[in-house]
């Protein structure tokens, strides 16, 4: 399985974006991560529809987008004419996720679903067979730049445990909090995708700390 970064664009310098998007890109970044917030799920609101179609002009990079809103049912068919790539709501956002993730593989787009800091994996359990990707949350989600969680790193190495007995081979994706110092742990508990926000673009030059990060990705492989 291949190790992924995925950097958050939620700490990226807005007016800049296509720009950065590009130096990461020629920096070997294959993802990008997405953030919608939509004020109700969580406490803050971040960008949406229009802003994603503008961006996919920009990059062939993959829009891995993160739906932090309630009832992500009403949604998924715009988001993936946007040009989202990977679609990952949260199973605490609505009442029927079985509904959802059939709404975002009619699209052809992939399937992930996300759990906050709060929720066990039992939850998410039944949909295991029918996803891309679980989304494990390390920080209450709505901001970025908090402490990483890692006590959630049991959660992932549950969900590592299932994908092997049951032969499943959904993506894991860590999101909250990752920086170059337990990046490592990260990969250690079983994870293979990682959203970095302020550890990329709180750094002087993205595209170096972007390198530094793929370095350790790419040696964990080895
Ligand atoms: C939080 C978002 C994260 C956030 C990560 O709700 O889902 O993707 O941007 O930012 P850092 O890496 O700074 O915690
Ligand atoms: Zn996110």
């Amino acid at each position: 399985m291949e190790n992924i970064l995925s950097p958050s664009l939620l700490s990226a310098d807005f007016g800049k974006a296509a720009q950065q998007l590009k130096q990461l890109e020629e920096a070997g970044v294959q993802y990008i991560h997405l953030d919608v917030m939509d004020g109700m799920f969580v406490p803050n609101i971040s960008f949406g529809i229009p802003v994603i179609q503008s961006l996919r002009k920009d990059t062939h990079m993959v829009f891995d987008v993160h739906l932090m809103i309630v009832e992500p049912e009403r949604y998924i068919e715009a988001f993936a004419k946007a040009g989202a790539d990977i679609i990952n709501f949260h199973v605490e956002a609505t009442k029927n996720p079985q509904k959802v993730l059939s709404k975002i593989k009619q699209t052809g787009a992939k399937t992930g679903i996300t759990i906050k800091p709060k929720t066990p994996v039992s939850e998410i359990v039944p949909y295991l067979k029918d996803v891309d990707m679980v989304l494990v949350m390390t920080v209450e989600p709505g901001f970025g730049g908090q402490k990483f969680m890692a006590e959630q790193m049991e959660k992932v190495e549950k969900l590592a445990q299932i994908r092997k007995e049951e032969k499943l081979s959904f993506d894991i994706e860590v999101d909250g909090g990752v920086d170059l110092k337990n990046v490592e742990g990260v990969l250690n508990a079983g994870a293979n995708v990682i959203v970095a926000g302020s550890a990329v673009f709180g750094a002087e030059d993205i595209a170096k700390r972007a390198k530094e990060f793929l370095k350790i990705l790419q040696e964990k492989l080895s």
